[in-house]
């Protein structure tokens, strides 16, 4: 019988909303038509960004979102997009498709796409190809309300008050596309550019350091050592990839029970990886005063036929829902460390929360497993226990939850990883008297997914949780994700 046990007299940590974060780049169709149509277009839009789009995002409470890259943040200059459209800098965007970037959508329209879905903007900076001076300047345009050139240019272009952007990324994958460079000369690199990336007001920037490439120990050793007082996070990237080889990804829908397990094993290494960062950070910062951020996961498969493959669009099965599952679970899990995390990327790339065709927008299962755990956000994560679990395949056990207490009502999410069988399972409530309970689930085969007019799998009431005199006895339907309220 599997048990969880659940300790509300046990708190393991606050989570961080910001752990339900999301990243959106210049790539293939994620800004442009994803988010942002211009104000001129017949899809219904505020000031150009798609109405359906932000109210979707809205509904899931996104907290935070990371822009212009990933790899384009290395290649971008903040202003070829300030300024009247017509006259913005076009270019070729050489990382991702070699289409053309007319910078219609730049800083201001950024901010107020944040502004639109409530969240916080988190602002990456250029250190391949950029200066010093470039990226001082962003942050001072951004953030000072002194009378300067600078600032002064702002107002021109409409904007009277700072932005006051508080998360920043000095690089991105400095290792590989932000230049290439050794954990030794970025640590150097990464000193110089946040020397000069101010505080200007109140507004005191949040400084977020390159972190590894997935396993890579040995960067966040030298960054730690070498930089590690100068940040207040460090950046890990770590992408699930079914069969672990980038020149052979495999599909996004069409894939056998065998790599639905592989590709949940790969998700799982999340936890070794995250642990093997803490580890070394702690060493060298026993205050735990550096944080943990994740800002770039989730799954890559091979891009859908027929699209230009560097676009990078992806369709989004129950298997997405359930690496995105587990993965929060994790995170969730070491939220005493992880102080945000960004799923890549929030439409029409990689594992996105939502596609969109002209006017149509789909919500993937990844968006509903967004919407099932969104009682997480700010709660106080709570001790959890998972016993006589079995194993589901590939060495993948069958049950993933984690749990969390917010004004009385404690929140359960599990899910059952198994592409087969149903599971059921006791959960002992310690330190809850709980007199309801309430769920919400999110169920299917393992390859299905929802597409433009077929709608296929969607958030239901859950009818298999019932409150009994030792707990909640659950029966969960194979490859099935649940949200279950005690109260
Ligand atoms: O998310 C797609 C790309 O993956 C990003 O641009 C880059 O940072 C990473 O390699």
């Amino acid at each position: 019988m599997n048990t969880i046990t659940i300790n509300a007299r046990r708190p393991t940590g606050a989570i961080n909303p910001n752990i339900y974060g999301h990243f959106a780049e210049h790539l293939g169709r994620c800004i442009y038509q994803g988010l942002y149509v211009g104000e001129e277009s017949a899809i219904p839009n505020v000031k150009g960004m798609r109405t359906d789009v932000v109210e979707a995002l809205k509904a899931i409470k996104a907290p935070v979102l990371r822009w212009p890259g990933g790899c384009f943040a290395d290649e971008y200059h903040w202003r070829d997009g300030i300024g009247p459209k017509d006259r913005r800098k076009r270019m070729v965007n050489t990382h991702w498709g070699n289409v053309v970037e007319d910078n219609s959508f730049g800083t201001h329209e950024f901010m107020e796409l944040c502004r639109q879905i409530g969240c916080a903007p988190y602002v990456n900076g250029n250190l391949g190809s950029g200066t010093v001076r470039e990226m001082s300047e962003w942050v001072e345009y951004l953030n000072s309300a002194g009378d300067s050139s600078v600032v002064r240019e702002r107002w021109a272009n409409g904007q009277k008050e700072p932005f006051g952007v508080r998360y920043f990324g000095v690089g991105n994958e400095s290792w590989g596309c932000g230049g290439n460079m050794r954990p030794e000369h970025y640590a150097d690199e990464y000193r110089r550019y946040q020397t000069y990336c101010r505080n200007h007001g109140a507004h005191t920037l949040y400084r977020i350091a390159c972190g590894a490439n997935a396993d890579d120990y040995r960067w966040t050793e030298v960054l730690m050592e070498r930089a590690g007082r100068f940040m207040d996070a460090l950046a890990v990237h770590y992408y699930t990839l079914p069969s672990g080889d980038w020149h052979n990804k495999g599909s996004a829908t069409g894939f056998d029970e065998a790599a639905y397990y592989r590709t949940l094993k790969q998700a799982l290494r999340m936890e070794q990886i995250v642990r093997g960062h803490l580890q070394i950070m702690s060493r060298y910062d026993p205050e735990r005063r550096v944080g943990l951020i994740v800002d770039e996961w989730g799954t890559w498969f091979d891009a859908e036929p027929g699209a230009n493959p560097g676009f990078l669009y992806q369709q989004n099965t129950m298997r997405d829902a359930m690496v995105a599952a587990m993965t929060l679970n994790i995170f969730n899990a070491h939220c005493d460390r992880i102080v945000m995390a960004n799923l890549a990327q929030t439409v029409n790339v990689l594992q996105a929360v939502i596609l969109t065709e002209g006017d149509q927008m789909v919500r993937t299962p990844t968006y509903h497993v967004f919407d099932l755990y969104k009682a997480h956000q700010g709660a106080t994560a709570l001790d959890i226990r998972l016993e006589g679990v079995a194993e589901a395949g590939e060495g993948v056990p069958q049950l993933s939850a984690s749990a969390s207490l917010k004004g009385g009502a404690l929140t359960l999410t599990v899910a059952n990883t198994s592409a087969g069988k149903p599971a059921q399972a006791r959960v002992a409530l310690l330190g809850l008297d709980a007199k309801a309970v309430a769920g919400r689930i999110l169920a299917g085969a393992m390859a299905d997914y929802n597409d433009f007019g077929a709608n296929r799998v969607c958030v239901r009431p859950f009818e298999g949780a019932s409150l009994g005199s030792d707990g909640v006895q659950l029966n969960l339907p194979p490859c099935s994700v649940a949200e279950i309220t005690c109260s």
